[in-house]
């Protein structure tokens, strides 16, 4: 099959884009390198199979170029940092609704029915169902980011009602692992090279989160495509576990062989949208055989060995 990934140079999509060349597909990577990196397909490049286009979602033309003779698309492009929306209000809304209906169009006008999106477990807001199942109300949105994505979502299911899309919505925990560019690991470990003997957290380090080793998360999407054919197929993707954020800086901290001193900025919430406790119900996905391989402490290590031998990724 030939696929295009946008965001194929991001962390998800170039694991995934590795992934797809090494079980003999074709892939169009389509990227602006907004947060991508081009270490990232490195290995990509050698294979014949593969083809980058290097663009933004907004040049239409290009996408619609791009578009011609694929039969699936992966749309990971997005702004994925849920933290600062705030600071800019519409950025969300543009880089993560607007762009998908960027992508549906364009699939629309080359005759490319079959989506798979990455969409988070953040639409769910703070909610009142733990562990939290696909059908669960959505009590409010607390980030523009998560609202974005619900609206993504919505584009893609009405697509699938109109003009006879199927569509695969895969509503992601935080993933880690090779590549991991952003997030709490991220964030700790560029705090702890600049100074190893003290480390400030954001909220009171109680806060509850669920995580997924990257290799899992491109496991457990492909076991869904390959399993599920109904017009819209949506699916929590998590562990069947969660940690305290003082949980993972305990792992953190071991590996780097540190013992700072910590302090906190106090409260249930590291910032305005940081959810208390996120804990997905995964049981249809895992009702199709899929477990996942990696504890959060494996992959929270692992993310860790990653970041030693490649710091450049914090310049
Ligand atoms: N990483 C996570 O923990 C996580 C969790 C839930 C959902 N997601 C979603 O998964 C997807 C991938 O996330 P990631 O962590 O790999 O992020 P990333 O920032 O590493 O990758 C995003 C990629 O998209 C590209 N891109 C962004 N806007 C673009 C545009 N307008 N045109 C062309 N290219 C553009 C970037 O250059 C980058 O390569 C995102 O949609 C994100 O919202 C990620």
């Amino acid at each position: 099959m030939h696929f295009l990934v946008t965001g194929g140079a991001g962390f998800i999509g170039s694991n995934m884009t590795d992934r797809l060349l090494g079980l003999g597909h074709k892939v169009t990577v389509y990227d602006g390198f907004i947060t991508g990196h081009e270490q990232y397909l490195e290995e990509a490049e050698k294979n014949p199979e593969f083809r980058l286009v290097r663009a933004r979602l907004e040049d239409e033309d290009t996408l619609n170029e791009a578009m011609k003779g694929v039969d699936f698309v992966f749309h990971f492009a997005a702004n994925a940092d849920v933290r600062r929306g705030l600071e800019h209000p519409l950025k969300d809304l543009e880089q993560n609704t607007v762009n998908t209906a960027r992508v549906l169009e364009a699939m629309r006008k080359n005759d490319v029915k079959r989506i798979g999106f990455s969409s988070t477990g953040s639409v769910y807001g703070e909610a009142e169902v733990i562990p939290t199942p696909e059908d669960a109300p959505f009590p409010v949105q607390t980030s523009l980011y998560a609202a974005s994505k619900l609206a993504g979502e919505g584009m893609i299911e009405s697509y699938c009602e109109g003009y006879g899309f199927q569509g695969y919505i895969f509503r992601f925990v935080s993933i880690l692992g090779e590549r991991y560019p952003h997030g709490h690991v991220y964030d700790f470990y560029q705090k702890l090279k600049k100074n190893p003997e003290e480390l400030y957290v954001l909220g009171d380090g109680h806060q509850k989160k669920s995580y997924l080793y990257i290799q899992d998360c491109i496991d457990a999407i492909l076991t869904v495509i390959e399993k599920c054919n109904e017009k819209i197929n949506i699916f929590n993707l998590g562990t069947d576990e969660y940690c305290e954020v003082n949980d993972s800086i305990r792992w953190i901290t071991k590996r780097l062989g540190l013992d700072p001193k910590l302090s906190y900025s106090g409260g249930e919430r590291g910032w305005i949208g940081d959810n208390p406790f996120i804990f997905l119900d995964t049981k249809k996905v895992r009702s199709l055989g899929w477990k996942p391989k990696y504890s959060i402490e494996q992959a929270v290590i692992k993310t860790v060995e990653y970041i030693m031998e490649n710091e450049w990724i914090l310049e």
